[in-house]
C-alpha cells in the first residue's frame, strides 16, 4: 500500500467506528488478518466487536511464561464464552534456557537493556512468528495510554514486520470508553482490574497504580515513562 493511500485510509477511519475499521480489515485481509491479544481490556473490547463481525476472527497471544494466573482465566473465559480459537506463541526453548542459565530469573532488575533482552525473547521473538504470513494486525493501543503512544494512527505501515498493515482501532478511545463498553457488553475481563491494576504485561512487571499515577505507571514501574515499552510497537509510518 501506498503512504498515499495509507494517509487516505487514516483520514477515512479517523472519524468511523472502531466496528468500520476491523470490518474493513476483516474483510480485505480475510484469514491474513489477526488480533493481538494480552487479554487486556482493550483486546477484549476488540474480540467482542470482531466475533460480532465474523466469529472465526483470528487471535493470536505471545504467552511468555511469565503471566499472571488471572491472564491465564480471561484467556480461558474469552475462548470459552466467545467459542473462538486462541493462537497461543511460546517463546524459544532454548532462548529462555540460555537467558535464565546465563542471567537467573529477574535480569530484567538490572538494567534497561537486560528488561529489553528478557522482552524480546519472550515477546518479541514471538510476535515475529505470529505476524509471519499475515498482511495485517489489530492491537488495543491508545493514543492516551502514556507519553509513548501519543500518535498511534488507526492504521500503520509496520516497517518493523515486513511492512504490513497494523490497525488500531481504539486509538482516540479513553480508558472510560473503554470500561463502559466491557460493562454493556459483559466482555470477560482480568480480574486484576478490580484490585487495582490498569495495564497488564508479565507478573513480575506489572503492579497495581495508586490514584493519580498515569495508567501504565505500573509496568516496569522502576524504569522512566520513556523507555514503557517491550518492542512490540515500534513508531510507524502512518
Ligand atoms: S505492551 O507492548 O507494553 O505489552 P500493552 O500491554 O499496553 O503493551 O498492550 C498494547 C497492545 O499490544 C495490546 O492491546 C495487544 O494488541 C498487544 N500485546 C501486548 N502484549 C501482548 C501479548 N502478550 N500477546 C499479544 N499481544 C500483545
Ligand atoms: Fe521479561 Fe518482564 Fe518483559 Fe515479561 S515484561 S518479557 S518478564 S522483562
Amino acid at each position: 500500500m501506498t503512504t498515499e493511500e495509507v494517509r487516505k485510509l487514516n483520514e477515512e477511519f479517523e472519524v468511523k467506528s472502531p466496528e468500520a475499521l476491523l470490518s474493513w480489515g476483516m474483510k480485505k485481509f480475510g484469514n491474513k488478518i489477526a488480533i493481538s491479544s494480552s487479554f487486556g481490556a482493550e483486546d477484549g473490547v476488540l474480540i467482542d466487536m470482531a466475533v460480532k463481525i465474523d466469529p472465526k476472527v483470528r487471535i493470536v497471544t505471545l504467552d511468555t511464561g511469565r503471566l499472571p494466573e488471572e491472564t491465564y482465566a480471561v484467556m480461558d473465559a474469552v475462548k470459552f464464552k466467545y467459542g473462538v480459537k486462541i493462537e497461543v506463541f511460546f517463546p524459544s526453548a532454548a532462548r529462555v534456557e540460555a537467558l535464565t542459565r546465563e542471567k537467573g530469573f529477574y535480569s530484567f532488575k538490572e538494567s534497561v537493556e537486560n528488561r529489553k533482552e528478557c522482552c524480546f525473547i519472550r515477546k518479541v521473538e514471538p510476535l515475529n512468528r505470529a505476524l509471519e504470513g499475515l498482511d495485517a494486525w489489530v492491537t488495543g493501543q491508545r493514543r492516551n495510554q502514556s507519553v509513548t503512544r501519543t500518535e498511534v494512527g488507526k492504521v500503520e505501515v509496520d516497517a518493523g514486520h515486513h511492512g504490513i498493515l497494523k490497525l488500531n482501532p481504539l486509538a482516540d478511545w479513553t480508558e472510560e470508553r473503554v470500561w463502559n463498553y466491557i460493562k454493556a457488553n459483559k466482555v470477560p475481563y482480568n480480574k486484576l482490574f478490580d484490585a487495582g491494576y490498569r495495564s497488564i504485561g508479565c507478573a513480575p512487571c506489572t503492579r497495581a497504580v495508586k490514584d493519580g499515577e498515569d495508567e501504565r505507571a505500573g509496568r516496569w514501574w522502576w524504569e522512566s515513562p520513556d523507555h514503557k515499552e517491550c518492542g512490540l510497537h515500534k513508531p510507524a509510518g502512518k
